[in-house]
């Protein structure tokens, strides 16, 4: 199997990179965020705060999240239940980056992306793969750009989708964000030995997947 990681802070790109790439390379694209995105959204359900940390070891046991494919597209399932509509809001990606601190929870998903990659070429994406999930990894990439330059972006998608928004305020969530992924005690987001940089501050998209491209064999 050929393994690709690509880890990076939130808004560096990831997912529109790592999409396109598994999509020229025929490979499956693994969005881990999705996953402990649904599992922040089962945990938020049952009204558990990112604080209880027992009854989140307890509770994350009964999320039953699993991965399938429907037009090339990754759909969550959480307990049986397509869960892609519900976990793209602030509200379960700031509980997502909470919740993922949780070394039952990260046990769990962990688990499963190891799976998937041992059973097919995988694009992943997330804050861990090169380091943790997948320390063999064919190619490694650590995907970053400047949080101006993520908030700007975030800022531009938004707006376009018609909601109101404050580029000071979104700048300060992924900083935040950056900051909680980074320090956390299991797994932080760091760059492995082995990763290659890429900086897309003042790359196109397109020129991104080109540079990482170059760099499969
Ligand atoms: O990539 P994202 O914004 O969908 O991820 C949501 C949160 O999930 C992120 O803030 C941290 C966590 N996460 C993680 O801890 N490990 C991963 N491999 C992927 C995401």
């Amino acid at each position: 199997m050929y393994n690709i990681a690509i880890d990076g802070p939130a808004g560096a790109g990831k997912s529109t990179i790592a999409k396109q790439i598994a999509k020229r390379k025929g490979y499956i694209y693994v969005d881990t965020g999705a996953m402990y995105r649904a599992m922040a959204l089962f945990l938020i359900d049952n009204h558990i705060s990112p604080e209880e940390s027992e009854k989140i070891s307890r509770k994350c046991l009964e999320a039953d999240i699993s991965i399938v494919y429907e037009n090339g597209e990754q759909v969550v399932l959480l307990n049986g239940r397509n869960v892609n509509g519900l976990i793209r809001t602030e509200q379960v990606g700031s509980m997502a980056s909470a919740s993922s601190v949780n070394g039952d929870v990260r046990k769990k998903l962990v688990e499963l992306q190891q799976k998937l990659a041992k059973e097919a070429d995988v694009v992943m994406d997330g804050r861990d793969i090169g380091t943790c999930v997948l320390p063999d990894a064919d190619l490694k990439i650590y995907l970053t750009a400047s949080s101006d330059v993520r908030a700007k972006r975030r800022y531009d998608e938004l707006i376009a989708r018609g909601e109101e928004c404050d580029i000071g305020v979104i700048k300060r969530d992924i900083e935040e964000r950056d900051y909680r992924d980074m320090h956390r005690d299991i797994s932080p987001l760091k760059q492995a030995e082995d990763a290659r940089l890429v900086d897309s501050s003042d790359m196109t998209i397109e020129e991104v997947i080109e540079k990482i491209m170059g760099m499969c064999v």
